[in-house]
């Protein structure tokens, strides 16, 4: 099928892919014109694990433009991929979306196009964007009517493993009012619901995806589906860390107690992990936006609410600790092992790095970092924050009063701790992600605390 992608971003560029991989005619379209010039030069402008290689592959299927007229006239399929980010009022800036509808509205020609929101977007959006393009399609120079339909498709890759969310994700939802708009949705993915392709040596097919269900719904479901999804992951993380907090009280092991509470196949046991709470892209800024939406109904949700202040106290706990184990920040000198909001990727948006290392640095503390990916990124955006940029983890650990684990980078787990602890003035390590191994630590000579 003839397919155009509108934002070329961590959800654009991985669906662009996948579809492309898949034997659909794809192209993808941006306004920045240094993405699309990187793209189309084999360069990819985001870390993704895999995402170099299944480019190459799906190469022949795809394109890369900046111009509407090229991408839209006789795609059957148009998915808006483009960021959706926080206003101050927790409202998403659906700026981006209103811009993207409008030139797709002009340049639809007559032929049957579903136009799909798969940018996390408000409730009511669709019926927005319907309106959006039937506005711009009435302003068209030729004439023509365009006959479209517009559907949901959210979104639910993670970022490290978008493409193997994308190739076998755990449901495929879809809104749409218009039968016609699911027939051809339904055609675009029937070879990952019925995982009909051959699986790419470097991404092999899970034994549990043999047949991905599709839940076909009205766009508002659809558009809520995405926004429960996530507020309902980052509760379960502020409610393990709530536990953390009396658990630490009692002397309790919240590891322990995750585990035991995540083993009841009811609970489940991801997202069960404490530490300093949530970042990214997402959960900060969906939870902001549900709130909001239900604010316009008169509607409060404490327990949303209560998930988003919880994370936030998360991050004032890293003081805390800091200040137990040192008593006086004002000038130390602080590692952040870690800046990316997680590991494998290199999105720094809402990384709990950038807050904890601000607080720091307002403390008067000297803040030093690490990441393998995401530091050429950091440098470029928050390089005016002033934290010293370190090329290895032993280097931000020369002269540390406190090393604190922020990303759970599998490089940082088999570090020589012997050799970080000869080089820090005070051998102590703060692990905010509960993954680094306390025996080993311990017996290399360094203090080990975690947050919970
Ligand atoms: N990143 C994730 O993990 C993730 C997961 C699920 C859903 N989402 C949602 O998907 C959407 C996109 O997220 P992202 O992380 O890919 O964002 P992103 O910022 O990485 O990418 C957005 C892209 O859209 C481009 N763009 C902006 N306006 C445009 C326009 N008018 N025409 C063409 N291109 C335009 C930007 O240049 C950018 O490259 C958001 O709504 C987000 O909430 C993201």
């Amino acid at each position: 099928m003839r397919v155009a992608i509108i934002g070329t971003g961590y959800v654009g560029l991985t669906t662009g892919v996948c579809l492309g991989f898949l034997g659909h005619s794809v192209s993808c379209l941006d306004t920045d014109e240094s993405k699309v010039k990187a793209l189309r030069a084999g360069r990819i402008p985001i870390f993704e694990p895999n995402l170099e290689e299944l480019l190459e592959e799906a190469t022949p299927n795809l394109n890369f433009t900046g111009n509407y007229a090229e991408a839209i006239p006789g795609a059957e399929v148009v998915f808006i991929a483009v960021g959706t980010p926080p206003t101050p009022s927790g409202a998403p800036n659906l700026e981006y979306l209103s811009q993207a509808a409008r030139c797709v509205g002009q340049h639809m020609n007559s032929e049957f196009t579903v136009v799909v929101n798969k940018s996390t977007v408000p409730i009511g959006s669709g019926n927005w964007v319907e309106s959006l393009l039937r506005d711009a399609g009435e302003h068209r120079t030729d004439g023509s009517t365009p006959d479209f339909a517009v559907a949901s498709n959210p979104e639910f890759l993670r970022e490290g493993t978008a493409l193997h969310d994308s190739l076998y994700p755990d449901r495929i939802v879809i809104g749409a009012d218009e039968p016609r708009a699911l027939e051809v949705l339904y055609t675009l993915y029937r070879p990952i619901l019925d995982q009909t392709f051959t699986a790419p040596t470097y991404l092999p097919r899970p034994e549990t995806a043999m047949a991905v269900p599709l839940l076909s719904t009205d766009l508002a479901s659809a558009e809520l589906i995405k926004y429960a999804a996530n507020a309902f992951l980052a509760l379960k993380i502020s409610f393990i860390n709530e536990i953390g907090l009396l658990a630490e009280r009692v002397g309790a092991n919240i590891a322990e107690v995750g585990r035991g509470i995540g083993l009841d196949s009811r609970i489940g046991p991801r997202f069960l992990s404490a530490g300093i709470g949530w970042g990214g892209s997402c959960f900060g800024k969906d939870t902001a936006a549900l709130i909001a939406t239900a604010g316009e109904y008169g509607l409060h949700l404490p327990i949303v609410e209560a998930a988003r202040k919880v994370n936030t106290r998360q991050r004032d706990r890293v003081v805390e600790k800091l200040l137990q184990e040192l008593k006086i920040l004002k000038g130390r000198t602080i590692g952040l092992l870690g800046l990316a909001f997680k590991p494998n990727t290199d999105d720094l948006r809402e990384a709990p790095a950038i807050e904890i290392a601000q607080k720091l640095i307002d403390r008067g503390v000297r803040v030093k970092a690490h990441d393998p990916i995401a530091q050429d990124r950091f440098d470029r955006e928050h390089g005016a924050m002033g934290v010293h940029l370190c090329n290895s983890a032993c280097e931000v650990a020369e002269g540390c009063d406190a090393l604190v684990l922020v990303t759970e980078w599998n490089d940082y787990r088999d570090l020589e701790w012997e050799l970080v602890a000869k080089k820090m003035r005070n051998p102590f390590v703060l692990d905010g992600r509960h993954a680094l191994d306390r025996e080993k630590l311990t017996r290399a000579g360094l203090r080990y605390m975690t947050i919970s």
